[in-house]
């Protein structure tokens, strides 16, 4: 079965199984390896894209689901002014350790910065629990969502 959709604004077709996980679509299907594997289960966040501006887990996406929809990976993340903001502030804060999660935890910053710009510490906190970072960089992530969005970090 066909399915047509967009992946960083460029169209694609698709001829397979439509309970495929779109992850593994991404990855195999489309030679875009930027989106990781973590759990499989829903649970890391490793494997988040957006889906219509929303992050959604690929994971647990079915391709079918995407029918018609427009699809952003890491590797197009920074089409986006927010986008390129939380990049920027990633290296500026060089917020990576091993960086396995990363692309995950960008894609969630992301998508709360683009739907609301001058996030809370609550915002942030409930956009990011999904994605977890075996190295514990949960301060830096979210010193650059801060920075990415001109808030100012209170001094200790
Ligand atoms: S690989 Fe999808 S949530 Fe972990
Ligand atoms: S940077 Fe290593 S898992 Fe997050």
């Amino acid at each position: 079965m066909a399915i047509s959709f967009t992946v960083n604004g460029e169209k694609r077709q698709i001829d397979g199984d439509p309970a495929k996980p779109l992850l593994w679509v991404l990855r195999e299907d489309l030679d875009m390896v930027g989106t990781k594997f973590g759990c499989g289960a829903g649970l890391c966040g490793a494997c988040t894209v957006h889906v219509d501006g929303n992050a959604v887990r690929s994971c647990q996406t079915p391709l079918g689901d995407v029918q018609g929809m427009a699809v952003t990976t890491i590797e197009g993340v920074q089409k986006s002014d927010p986008g390129k903001r939380i990049a920027a502030a990633w290296v500026k804060l060089d917020v990576p350790q091993c960086g396995y999660c990363q692309a995950g935890q960008i894609m969630s910053a992301t998508a709360l910065l683009a739907q609301t710009p001058k996030p809370t510490d609550e915002e942030i906190d409930g956009a990011m629990m999904g994605n977890l970072c075996r190295c514990s960089t949960y301060v830096r992530i979210r010193a650059a969502i801060k920075d990415a969005a001109g808030i100012r970090e209170a001094k200790a």
